[in-house]
């Protein structure tokens, strides 16, 4: 038995937490591998819809277990509060929720630094979730960081004020002003800590392995986009984890031959919620209506998120770093009613046509080369066959899979968990 990935290949918000959700029943174990709460992952059935930020998108699901990896930076305080929200829906989390100790938690001041370093950072901003992500990564690298483990451990007290300390002249030299009350702060941390110390905390990279040779399968979730990734994404307009398959190996402490299929998922069409370049934007009708019927505002932040035509430059790039086996097209019925449907790819960067993404994709080194193709006018959203879609749509699909060399294993056309059609 091997273990499946599940990765994001645009700027994030592609649609991972309802396709896990909806591939759980294959699987026994879901592993989230990296980022921390600046994900928000949707999921929507019964009439409801359910975000979850921290925790792996299985976790609807009876005698599944959800584990959160190594790579995953939790904050304790959003993490009770989502706990908490899953209580009052009855979701019973003491048999199938699982945290690894090697895990770092983001502290209140890690969170204070993100803010003071991206007002510092003026219009060059990286348009951040103000998470505390990006700090709390720093620490981890840097070696200073706070782990899950440590809470079992004597002295973790002291190494939060140690550290806290430190962020706080870290803060003070930044210069700019921001207003916060640290001792209220590190109380809703440590009451937040107190309340997940009853969770179960393991060494998930044994579990991981032996579940494997058990021959347990598993469905490593990623989050955020793999233009996003730190070492492959827009730098550095990106987030401060490997968003891409190599993640999965260090962020779940899985071996790079243990990893079987890599589902690849992405929307029919492109957006980004933050800074950065994006060459395929639409700053007209077309891009709004794209975030009006696709209802493109950010889970975690709110913010509108900014939309565009697809961009299979940027796809082939994901494709080839991740290694995706299969693909799954989300948003399909967004694309309803537009006339014709533009993609781009190939660009032109400093004069040449290249169908590879260059160093640096700021909007005055590229301009994306377009093909156009026949849209469709009926409403898919109801739609539960393939064969059934209208023939337009299906040219659609073709027309990627012989671009992209690789084929589209399912297709979604709506939010809940039913429009969800396989090809
Ligand atoms: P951070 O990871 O919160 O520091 O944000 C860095 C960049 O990644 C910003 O452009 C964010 O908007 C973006 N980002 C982070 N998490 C997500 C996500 O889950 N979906 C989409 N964009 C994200």
């Amino acid at each position: 038995m091997k273990i499946d990935l599940i990765l994001g290949l645009q700027w994030g918000d592609e649609g991972k937490g309802k396709i896990v959700d909806f591939l759980t029943n294959d699987y026994n174990i879901i592993a989230r591998f990296q980022g921390g709460p600046n994900a928000g992952h949707t999921l929507e059935f019964d009439g409801i819809k359910h975000v979850l930020h921290t925790i792996p998108s299985g976790i609807f699901h009876e005698n599944k277990i959800n584990l959160i990896g190594n790579g995953v930076v939790i904050d304790p305080v959003i993490f009770k509060e989502e706990i908490e929200k899953l209580k009052e829906l009855n979701v019973d989390l003491s048999n199938k929720l699982l945290i690894s100790r090697k895990a770092h938690l983001i502290l209140p001041t890690h969170r204070l630094i993100d803010k003071a370093s991206e007002l510092s950072k003026g219009k060059k901003k990286i348009g951040s979730t103000l998470k505390g992500i990006g700090p709390t990564y720093m620490d981890k690298t840097g070696r200073n960081g706070l782990r899950i483990g440590d809470l079992e451990l004597d002295g973790w007290e002291d190494k939060l004020n140690t550290l806290t300390n430190k962020h706080l002249n870290l803060i003070n030299n930044f210069n700019v002003d921001i207003d916060f009350d640290i001792n209220k702060l590190v109380e809703e941390f440590t009451n937040s800590i107190n309340f997940i110390k009853s969770l179960r905390f393991i060494d998930s990279e044994h579990y991981l392995n032996e579940s494997i040779n058990n021959g347990k399968k598993i469905l490593g979730e990623g989050a955020q986009g793999s233009l996003l990734d730190i070492d492959f994404g827009t730098y550095p307009y990106v987030t401060s984890s490997n968003t891409t398959a190599a993640g999965a190996c260090t962020g779940l402490g899985i071996a790079p031959n243990k990893i079987n299929n890599v589902f690849g998922i992405f929307k029919a069409y492109t957006t980004r919620v933050g800074s950065g370049p994006f060459p395929t934007e639409l700053k007209d009708e077309t891009g709004e209506r794209m975030a009006k019927i696709g209802n493109e505002f950010g889970a975690t932040t709110g913010r509108p998120r900014r939309c565009g035509w697809l961009d299979l430059v940027i796809l082939k790039h994901s494709i080839i770093v991740n290694g995706v086996t299969e693909l799954i097209m989300m948003k399909g019925d967004v694309l309803s009613g537009i006339d014709r449907i533009k993609v781009c790819t190939k660009y032109k960067y400093k004069g040449e046509t290249i169908d590879y993404l260059p160093y640096s994709i700021e909007d005055e080194n590229i301009e994306p080369i377009y093909e156009e193709i026949s849209g469709w006018d009926e409403d898919i959203t109801k739609i539960k066959s393939f064969t059934d879609l209208p023939q337009n749509f299906k040219n659609y699909i073709n027309f990627l899979e012989d671009s992209l060399n690789v084929k589209i294993k399912i297709v979604s056309v709506g939010p809940n968990r039913t429009q969800t059609i396989f090809v």
